[in-house]
Formats: C-alpha cells, structure tokens, sequence
C-alpha cells in the first residue's frame, strides 16, 4: 500500500481557530517578526518544535494515573529507572526536568571551563551551557553534512579525521565528545553504528568520555536499519543498546523520543562523577527519584519510551517526514537531503538567493510561511547561530541558512501535510518578492528566542 497509515486513532481532539492572511500580517507585525513570540492560538500548523509537542498515548494518559508522588523511593521513580536502564545499559540514572538541565550538571561537573567540548554539532542550547561555563564548543560533523544537496545516508556522522588530529594534539584540553542523535542543527541525519563505535574507540584510547545527545535516538536507531549493511534484521531496541553501550553516559530531552510533554535524563557509569552530578541535581532540580519532575511525569517516560521503539510507529514516522520533503522539493523548495527524522529543512540561503546572509533569509521564509499559512516553523540560520563571537567580538553567520519544519509526534495527519505543502506552492511562487530583515533588539546569548526584529524594506513582507 502507499497510502502512509497512521498506526493509531484519534480519541481527543483539540479545535484549531482558522485565520486570515490580514490577520496574520497583523499579528505578526505586533510580534516584532519574531514567531516565538506570537501566541500558539494564532498558529495553524505548529512546526516550531517536534521538542514536548507530541501527543500520548491511552497507555501514557493511564501511566499518569498511576503516578506516585512520594518525595523520596517513589514506584514511578522505579518503573522509570528500570526502563531506561534496559534500555541504554548505563549504571547511574540522573532524572532532570528537560535535556538542558542534564547538560548544565554535566558540563558542570565534567569542569568545561577552559576546555573543549567537541560535538558533531552543538544544539543551541547545549553550545550555549558550554559557553556559559567558559568552554569552547566546537563542531565537527563530516564535510557532506554542509552540502544540503548531498544524499549521503549518514550525515549526521562526526568527522572521524578531525577527532583524531583533536585528540591526538589536546586530549588532555578536551573536556568530552558527543555526538547528536540525530543531529539535529545538522538537519536531522543520523550516525551510523559504524561512525559511533570508531568514535568510542579513539575516546577510549585517549582517555576521553564519550557521550550522546540522546534525544532522538529511537528515528537513529530506525535510520540505521533502514540504511546500515547488515542492521535489517535487528531490532530498533537492539540497534539503540547498542548505540547506548558504546557511551560513557548521555543526555536526553524526554521531551523528544520519550514521546513525552517534560523531562528528561543525564546517564552515568562513573561512580565518582554520578556522585558530584547527583549532589548538583539536590541543590538545583530536586531530589534523585524525581529530579525536577512529577511522579506521573516519570510514569509517561517510562510508557513513551517503549512506544518509541515500535516499528509501525517508526515506519509512519519516518515516511510521514519523507512525504513532506518530497513535496516540498516539488514546489520548489531546496531540502536538506535526506529527509531527516524529525523535520524537513529548508535551504533558505539556496531559495532566497537575493537575501544575504546579514539579513537572515531563513527568517524571511519562516514569516512567509506564516503569512500565506498560518505554519509556525523556526530559524536555523544566522539568528540563532550568528551573533558576536565570543572570542573575537566580531559578528559570525551560520554555515547554512535553514528554514526548519519540525513535526510534532503524532499530532498532525497526512491532510495537514498535504496543506503544508500547498502552503510551500504559495510562498514559492512570490519568493522573489520576500525581503530580508534586520535584528532591532537582542539578548547576549540565544538571542532567537527574544530578539525583535524589523523587514529591511517597510510594506515589502506584506505587499508579496
Ligand atoms: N539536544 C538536542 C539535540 C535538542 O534538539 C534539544 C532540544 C536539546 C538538546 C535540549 O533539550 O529542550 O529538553 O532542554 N531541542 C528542541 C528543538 C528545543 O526544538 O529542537 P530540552
């Protein structure tokens, strides 16, 4: 069949209020250009986030009724313990209330101040909790992760070259490794098993830690069956222990493939550095069984993360995403390719060819996008990645300039995308019209979520 089968039905369903395009130039005029800061009312489709946005489960909502909110030993805290210890193997189990939270105790108590951590690519706010600590982020994903035409099936691999001369020449400066999965800065391409067990390998030899960026391990680990000589026959679960043993720890946004709307986890096996992280957990998220989280908070995780791993779920996943790619390359729209899991990426620096980089062309399509459709997507460009550089003060632009369309977890069906698509057909065909902008107003650090913003030429956004 080539229908695309949702395997699940629809047993609540929440009222989306439909808008008009003077509404939305309106609306999005009163939010300084800035789409985090229009209300989600004012939204159609919302493709800000795949991050807390997905829909449960009868199984989760149930979980929730279950849940135990005792301070200290809760039974969800063990039922949550117990399911990602199957899962990834690793002997300590930090629970935090989001992926940020594990990342800011792990860089704390790895002590990244002056050193490097290396990633295949930082997400932002794992770039920024280095950074605020006084570390260096540096990012070294394979040279074909910057080629958005190139349909390598692993670009979310890390450059095993570059490791190597980094370890080789400053092991002792580097604080840890982490490769994202699936890289989600880099447009959502997984690693190959191959890619992770060679990098393991050299950290282990240096005397470096090697950690995941865990969030979305399970569309990984399904890639990797998918395209991976010889994982055809294996499980999901076994491709992602497998993934998991390979690490010292992880950290992980449950907000993502714990199918969940919160929390999230650092893992451990050292002991002694388990300890100081779990000391830091008290002072700043909670107590060790609940970590910054609610009991039935604990209970969904444990349920999402089983779900994550179905393969019929998977399948729709991954299809449902490829759908979208593909219609958007047929109105016209440069992707980054190969779909990724979790969201489409638009080459907005390749579309909008006539904007340059200084005036954030991935910026100016997401506001069209919202005008023609009322679609909410994020910038994965210059605002979020540019800004002054810490070292020398000078101001830096991305490597690419994308539009990002990422997609909730079972919330939206194949007649929402299908009206994506339409939406992309209409902003396609005015894209020689769309202007770019300029940043009126920002924060120092992640300055994207806050920043206001103006078009360069007055009336041309909403005269196109
Ligand atoms: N790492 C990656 C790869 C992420 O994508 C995110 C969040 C985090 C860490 C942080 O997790 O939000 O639970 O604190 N990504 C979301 C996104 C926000 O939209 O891609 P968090």
């Amino acid at each position: 069949m080539k229908t695309i089968f949702e395997p699940f039905r629809i047993k609540t369903v929440e009222p989306l209020r439909m808008t008009s395009r003077e509404e939305r130039i309106n609306i999005l005029e009163q939010a300084d250009w800035n789409l985090f800061r229009v209300r989600a009312d004012d939204i159609l489709i919302d493709l800000l986030t795949d991050s807390g946005t997905g829909a449960m489960s009868a199984e989760q909502w149930a979980a929730l009724n279950r849940g135990d909110e005792s301070y200290a030993g809760s039974r969800s805290w063990f039922r949550f313990e117990e399911r990602v210890r199957e899962l990834t193997g690793f002997k300590h189990i930090i629970p935090t209330h989001q992926g940020r939270a594990a990342e800011r105790i792990l860089f704390t108590c790895l002590g990244v101040a002056g050193k490097l951590v290396i990633n295949n690519t930082h997400f932002d706010t794992t770039r920024a909790n280095v950074e605020v600590l006084g570390g260096r982020a540096v990012d070294i994903p394979v040279p074909e992760a910057h080629i958005p035409a190139d349909e390598s099936p692993f670009k979310g691999n890390i450059d095993l070259g570059a490791l190597e001369r980094l370890l080789a020449g400053s092991a002792d400066r580097i604080a840890c490794v982490m490769i994202t999965v699936t890289n989600n800065s880099g447009g959502g391409q997984p690693a190959s098993l191959a890619n992770l067990r060679a990098a393991s390998e050299l950290c282990r030899a240096a005397g470096v830690p090697f950690y995941l960026d865990a969030c979305r391990f399970a569309e990984n680990a399904y890639f990797i069956k998918l395209r991976e000589p010889g994982c055809a026959d294996r499980t999901v679960e076994s491709i992602a222990r497998e993934m998991f043993s390979l690490a010292d720890g992880a950290t992980f946004s449950a907000k993502k493939d714990g199918l969940a709307n919160i929390g999230g986890f650092l893992a451990a096996n050292e002991d002694r550095l388990a300890r100081q992280e779990e000391e830091l957990l008290i002072l700043t998220e909670g107590f060790p069984t609940y970590g910054g989280l609610a009991g039935r908070d604990l209970e969904a995780i444990a349920v999402g993360l089983t779900e994550v791993v179905d393969e019929d779920y998977l399948r729709y996943r991954v299809a449902s995403t490829r759908y979208l790619g593909e219609g958007l390359i047929k109105a016209g729209m440069p992707i980054v390719r190969p779909p990724g899991g979790h969201a489409i990426y638009i080459d907005a620096g390749a579309f909008l060819p006539h904007i340059p980089q200084t005036e954030l062309p991935a910026q100016a399509l997401a506001c069209a996008f919202y005008i023609e459709g009322g679609v909410r997507g994020v910038e994965i460009g210059t605002l979020m990645f540019g800004g002054k550089d810490p070292a020398t003060g000078k101001d830096r632009v991305a490597p690419l300039e994308l539009l990002r369309l990422a997609i909730p977890r079972r919330v939206y069906t194949q007649s929402h995308i299908d009206y994506l698509i339409e939406v992309a057909g209409t902003v396609a065909q005015k894209r020689r019209e769309l202007c770019g902008f300029r940043i009126v107003e920002e924060a120092e650090h992640l300055r994207h979520f806050t920043a206001r913003l103006a078009p360069v030429e007055v009336g041309a956004m909403v005269m196109a």
